[in-house]
């Protein structure tokens, strides 16, 4: 896939109408959002847009709202979050691509913001309906992608829109592009990805891609128990996708083809149970994988894994980390993963966070500084590492 992509600064924006896809999927709470990281991402390219005299019409989804017009995935606080961060208005319309819409976006000033209702409030959307992708064409001139978080998704407002306008990225996707682009394609080795998460069926292709890529690659988290498993390892009642026991054994092969280190964890926080709920204390010990009682489940790496991941990460001068190493949402099975943010905020190395459960880990834990890079995409960092083609980037024009 080529990264090349025009940006906002190749195109002349000024009397513009630009739309702008942004992520907006912000995490709310009783109404009220709980993390407006995405948000403030997205100031750079809106900054821009303002500064140089666009009439910026912004548009995002937020939740999975599957064409009904669910009042409590309205955009409106995001309206009033953004202009808060921007300290200027943000007009609200009330509908997608509708007669509100075109009117509003009519009458836009150079400078001025508004904001498109919910875009999933629209059936075609995740469709990616032509007629859709053309209202919203027909309320601009020019189409900004700055929406990491949902190019991985071919829908109207990320992609299909694009045949209607000159399509560009804006800041974001840039900046999430070039990061993790140039780690892909041209790292500065060591090249170290760690993968996390419970199950190997997520991370197939990312495992399988990566191999081609890293000197170095980490398995943790209970995909780990399926590949222990598959090095005929007895582990007890933990977390093992039988099914995925060949794929594991070939590609331990594939790694010692390629002189991938491989590296699994030696030792576990084992249990009776999950916990349940997630947060409760349980009683938890500590064995080496090949000694996982059978009435035992793994929930965590051990201290001598999380030593030897750490070590790798240090020694690294680019790593990838995508999942959580245990049960994290549990502060005793958390350790395996507080103990892989640390090493990553105490590298020199480039770090890269995947988004998602180890992004959060990140930022809960005041780490997120000392990280080079943290994804604002979940899914989309996710198919970026399985070197697939995100239809949100593909659709913007070459450089
Ligand atoms: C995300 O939160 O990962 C993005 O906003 C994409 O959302 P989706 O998974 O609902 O498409």
């Amino acid at each position: 896939m080529n990264y090349n992509k025009k940006s906002i600064e190749d195109i002349e924006v000024a009397g513009k109408r630009v739309l702008c896809r942004c992520d907006f999927n912000v995490p709310t709470k009783e109404g009220k959002i709980t993390s407006d990281k995405r948000i403030v991402a997205a100031l750079p390219t809106i900054e821009y847009l303002i500064a140089h005299k666009a009439k910026v019409i912004l548009c995002s989804h937020m939740g999975k709202p599957k064409g009904e017009w669910k009042p409590e995935l309205s955009l409106k606080i995001v309206a009033q979050r953004l202009s808060q961060l921007l300290g200027q208005e943000v007009i609200m319309a009330s509908d997608v691509a509708g007669e509100d819409a075109k009117a509003k976006a009519a009458a836009l000033e150079e400078g001025q913001v508004m904001l498109l209702e919910n875009t999933r409030y629209i059936k075609g959307e995740t469709k990616n309906d032509p007629e859709l992708s053309k209202a919203l064409a027909d309320l601009a001139d020019i189409f900004v992608n700055d929406a990491f978080g949902t190019a991985h998704r071919a829908h109207s407002s990320t992609a299909g829109v694009a045949d209607y306008l000159p399509a560009v990225s804006g800041y974001l996707v840039q900046k999430e592009v070039s990061i993790m682009g140039k780690a892909l394609a041209n790292p500065e080795r060591p090249f170290v990805a760690i993968l996390g998460g419970a199950k190997v069926s997520d991370k197939l292709n990312v495992i399988n891609n990566l191999l081609e890529k890293v000197d170095t690659l980490i398995i943790g988290g209970g995909m780990a128990y399926t590949f222990l498993a598959a090095q005929g390892y007895s582990v007890g009642k933990s977390l093992v996708d039988n099914e995925k026991l060949d794929y594991c054994k070939e590609m331990m092969a594939k790694a010692q083809a390629k002189g991938v280190n491989l590296l699994l964890p030696v030792d576990t926080a084992i249990a009776a149970s999950f916990p349940s709920p997630i947060d409760a204390e349980i009683p938890v010990d500590y064995v080496d994988c090949t000694a996982i009682p059978v009435d035992q489940m793994g929930l965590d790496i051990g201290p001598k894994a999380a030593e030897a991941f750490a070590a790798a990460a240090k020694t690294a001068k680019t790593v990838v980390w995508n999942g959580p190493m245990g049960v994290f949402e549990n502060p005793t099975l958390a350790k395996g993963t507080i103990a892989v943010a640390q090493a990553l905020a105490d590298s020199d190395a480039t770090t890269i966070v995947g988004g998602g459960d180890s992004a959060a880990a990140c930022e809960q834990l005041g780490f997120a500084d000392r990280i080079t890079h943290i994804s604002t995409g979940g899914g989309a960092s996710l198919e970026f590492l399985e070197g697939l083609e995100l239809p949100g980037i593909a659709c913007l024009q070459d450089k």
